[in-house]
């Protein structure tokens, strides 16, 4: 009935938002607590705070775009200056390694609030698919006025069976997740006129490649 579907509705949109509040609330606790043991290094971190709560509050702005996917703001900023924040921010376990392969700069025109929240997710995915760890390798290059941004984890890997399922729309295979990212990620990208692929095999890892054109 009416009502039930709203309900339900209404849930999908909540574990959304916890879904993606996660990350810049995570980066507001890393710093209180970095504060807290460190004061010498709170102008540094009111720094990180103050661009974690409005990235937060952009991700609220940014709800709508599920119902409204046309809304695009785009934007010229330096998509590895974006990348290099967003690793700084994820909470990595040591037992990971990072491994970066960008150019200096990259200058683009897109909308970076959703470019950094397909980032996120993307690394994110990575990370919780390399519980006992690994290795995360993120490169990005530049082919015909397209960029590709690779993100390749070590981690338990996608079965063959999973793979149609991954992009659905609360698809997932934990027990918190919500299943958006991916299909979150897939949106953003479409709508920026790019695509993402992926390659997985199970127990060697898994790699996504996001291609999108420089100005979208
Ligand atoms: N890097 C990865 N390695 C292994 N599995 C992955 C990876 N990325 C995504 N997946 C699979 O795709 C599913 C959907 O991912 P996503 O849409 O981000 O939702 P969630 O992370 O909430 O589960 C995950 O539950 C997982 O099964
Ligand atoms: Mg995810």
């Amino acid at each position: 009935e009416r009502s039930q579907k709203l309900l339900e509705g209404a849930s999908r949109v909540t574990s959304m938002v916890r879904h993606d509040l996660k990350s810049p609330l995570q980066s507001i606790k890393n710093a209180v607590h970095i504060i807290r043991r460190n004061p010498e290094k709170t102008e540094d971190m009111l720094d990180v705070i103050d661009k974690a709560a409005d990235y937060a509050s952009k991700i609220l702005n940014d709800l709508k775009f599920i119902t409204d996917p046309g809304a695009l703001q785009r934007e010229r900023f330096d998509i590895v200056k974006l990348l290099e924040e967003r690793i700084k921010s994820m909470v990595t376990p040591s037992r990971i390694h990072i491994e970066t392969d960008f150019p200096e700069s990259l200058p683009v025109k897109m909308d970076p609030t959703m470019i950094s929240r397909v980032i996120d997710n993307l690394i994110r995915n990575a990370l919780e698919a390399m519980r006992d760890g690994g290795k995360l390798k993120l490169s990005l290059d530049i082919r015909d006025g397209m960029m590709n941004l690779l993100v390749a984890d070590t981690g338990v890997g996608i079965s063959n069976d999973n793979k149609q399922k991954i992009f659905q729309p609360f698809y997932t295979t934990k027990r918190s997740g919500t299943g958006l990212g991916l299909y979150y990620s897939k949106l953003a990208v479409r709508s920026h006129g790019g695509k993402i692929v992926f390659q997985s095999e199970i127990g060697e890892g898994t790699s996504f490649l996001v291609t999108l054109p420089l100005e979208s």
